[in-house]
């Protein structure tokens, strides 16, 4: 068996978990496996950037971020143009590829978009396994995707870090989180971290109750004020004007926004707070180590089973597949009506309602 293993789309913690998963259940089970590691994600399956590689390349990676195998991101709205140099379209080149290096089937670990084209790919007849990699947890078909625990934590531990800052200068801090189209990972890390408002893409917000909130707690004596704020968020008098071009690096983005807001309106020093990319980098947290663990060894099962075209999932506690005619193109978003949401209503925290 030649199996063709690759990584794409944005990275996050616990790729290389996941990589290894795979690896040692195919490798444990049948002495005639090769893995073909594919560099950079789709590119490498486009440019024939492939290696053989060996039990021992796995190996000492179970808690390294980033990812042994590169990744790039490959739109799939561009999957169908041609590069430069070709006149094949990109999705007929992967297909022509896999079959020129005789493939027998390919592990793919991505997000949303990632999903979409290992769909169009599966129907063309290529065999596919697939793992769920999103910090955003944005992707349908399971409970969680891996990457999310990891950056959660990276979010809470930088919520916490500011309290102690915040209380000694009686400032209020917007922190702006990663989560573009789906709050989760600002819900998350806004609760855990004990945030006052948490302002999400799902819930336009009322800048107005957002300033009630930091004046209602002045009064009370508490002079400092935590805004867990999505990169995605927007405002209730924003949501219905026409979409704007992608945001690209240097734009306003919202936590600049709401900060701007505030300092005009409040007499209280105001601070901005992007952790950025610092969620996606370093190791992956115990429990996202298990469970890539666990989603390698059931993505392995499916490859020696010849059960294809399936993302493996967590479907309640149990490791399950679903078939990614059922996953790709569909986002997860937080439900408006969702048990957390009105826990965080019952504690206390504006979602700026
Ligand atoms: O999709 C994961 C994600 O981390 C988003 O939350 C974020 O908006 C985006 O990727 C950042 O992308 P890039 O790494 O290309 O800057």
């Amino acid at each position: 068996m030649k199996i063709g293993f690759l990584t794409s789309g944005g990275d996050c913690q616990g790729l290389n978990a996941a990589l290894r998963g795979v690896a040692k259940t195919l490798f444990d089970a049948v002495p005639y496996v090769e893995i073909y590691g594919i560099q950079g994600g789709y590119r490498g399956l486009i440019d024939c950037n492939w290696r053989k590689m060996e039990m021992h390349e796995f190996s000492g990676i179970l808690r390294e971020g980033g990812t042994i195998l590169g990744t790039s991101r490959q739109p799939y709205k561009t999957i169908r143009d041609a590069d430069d140099s070709s006149n094949v379209d990109r999705l007929t080149t992967m297909v022509k590829n896999y079959h020129s290096e005789c493939l027998d089937a390919l592990v793919i670990l991505g997000g949303n978009g990632t999903h979409k084209t290992a769909y169009a790919l599966s129907q063309y007849g290529i065999n596919i396994v697939t793992l769920p990699k999103t910090i955003d947890n944005d992707l349908h078909g399971t409970d969680y995707s891996f990457g999310f625990d990891s950056a959660v934590a990276k979010a809470t531990d930088v919520i916490d870090t500011l309290h102690s800052t915040a209380a000694a200068h009686g400032r209020v801090f917007v922190c702006e989180l990663m989560g573009r189209k789906a709050g989760w990972v600002a819900l998350y890390a806004g609760i855990a971290g004990g945030a006052d408002v948490i302002l999400l893409p799902e819930i336009p917000y009322m800048f107005e109750s957002v300033l009630e909130v930091i004046e209602k707690r002045n009064k009370i004596g508490k002079n400092f004020s935590i805004i867990a704020i999505a990169e995605g968020a927007v405002t209730k008098d924003s949501v219905d004007q026409p979409k704007k071009r992608e945001r690209k690096a240097g734009d306003i983005s919202p936590g600049m926004e709401l900060v701007r807001q505030i300092d005009e309106m409040l007499k209280q020093d105001v601070r901005l707070v992007i952790p950025g990319h610092f969620q996606r980098g370093g190791d992956p947290t115990p429990t996202d180590r298990v469970f890539c663990s666990r989603l390698g060894a059931m993505a392995g099962e499916l490859v020696l089973k010849r059960k294809f075209g399936y993302m493996v999932a967590l479907q309640g506690n149990s490791i399950g597949a679903i078939a990614l005619s059922e996953v790709a193109g569909k986002l997860k978003t937080v439900p408006l009506d969702c048990e957390v949401l009105k826990q965080a209503r019952l504690l206390g925290i504006s979602l700026g309602e």
